[in-house]
């Protein structure tokens, strides 16, 4: 299985998935992780995934500078090359496409470790994951804030909320920063009940049961966004929201997400990335068995 999309799954094959969390299979393969874009948590938490399955990696990061890509090479060719190399690609790179791209050029499976602004489906995976495993339910008050339109953990998690009943959405973001088209269409479309909001403060005052932050993009756009400022969690709100709600971010963060609120148990965003071992665990094994 190639996983390029989170609107390629069906909730039977995320349950698939998540029943091989801490499977007991070993794997004999090697894993390669071609990075084209900064990532700390997604690589390592990949590579680490792949060796306690006693698998073995090899990785270029900032595969732009230190790969052969620098000499002119193609993401076809090296993906080419790469895949009869090893079994298992692990892939992020600056561009929307460029999943099924290397899906067409791969003799092993591809995973889809952040396309740009369109996609990062395994980080959804890994959401929806520490939602149930927090909430132990899916039929919640979504409230996801940010930069919307360039957050690919948000395009990517939206698809999958799709798949549950019950879902209520509300999208906090300045107006510059809201949803792309397609994915508010995909809202629309699935019938999921769902507000865009420009308010945090006024967000909040509904009572979500999960606020997903997120940080500004600057990489992908230039234009500095000064209303952003405003897109912050603070003890003020904290204080207004639930005692059950969560908070998710998928980390890096920046101002909108303050240390200094970080001892409260409802911040779940430190929780949800150790998670990412074994859902990654879960997902490389789901790749080679097919689920
Ligand atoms: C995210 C990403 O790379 O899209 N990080 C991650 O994988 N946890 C979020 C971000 O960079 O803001």
């Amino acid at each position: 299985m190639n996983i390029i999309s989170a609107e390629q799954f069906d909730r039977r094959q995320i349950q698939d998935i998540f029943s091989l969390v801490h499977s007991p299979v070993k794997l004999n393969k090697i894993l390669s992780s071609l990075f084209d874009e900064p990532s700390t948590r997604t690589r390592l938490s990949f590579e680490v995934a792949m060796y306690r399955l006693g698998g073995n990696v090899v990785s270029t990061e900032n595969a732009s500078q230190f790969s052969s890509a620098i000499k002119g090479e193609t993401l076809e060719d090296s993906i080419k090359v790469v895949s009869s190399y090893v079994d298992i690609i692990v892939l992020r790179h600056p561009e929307r496409n460029s999943a099924e791209r290397a899906v067409r050029h791969s003799s092993v499976p591809i995973i889809n470790a952040g396309s740009g602004d369109g996609e990062h489906p395994t980080q959804a995976l890994l959401d929806v994951y520490t939602v149930q495993k927090e909430m132990g339910r899916m039929d919640l008050h979504y409230c996801l804030v940010g930069d919307l339109k360039h957050g690919r953990t948000i395009h990517s998690l939206i698809y999958l909320l799709g798949l549950y009943e019950g879902v209520k959405i509300t999208l906090v973001s300045l107006d510059e920063l809201r949803l792309p088209e397609e994915i508010l269409k995909f809202i629309k479309d699935k019938g999921i009940s769902y507000k865009c909001m420009d308010s945090l403060p006024e967000a909040i005052s509904e009572r979500p049961d999960v606020v997903y932050m997120t940080r500004l993009q600057k990489e992908r756009t230039n234009i500095s966004y000064a209303g952003y400022d405003s897109f912050q969690l603070n003890r003020e709100l904290m204080s207004k929201l639930k005692d059950d709600s969560i908070v998710l971010h998928p980390l890096p963060r920046n101002h909108e997400l303050p240390v200094e609120l970080d001892g409260d148990r409802r911040i779940a965003c430190f929780r949800q990335a150790a998670n990412g071992i074994e859902v990654r665990s879960a997902i490389i094994l789901g790749c080679f068995y097919n689920v």
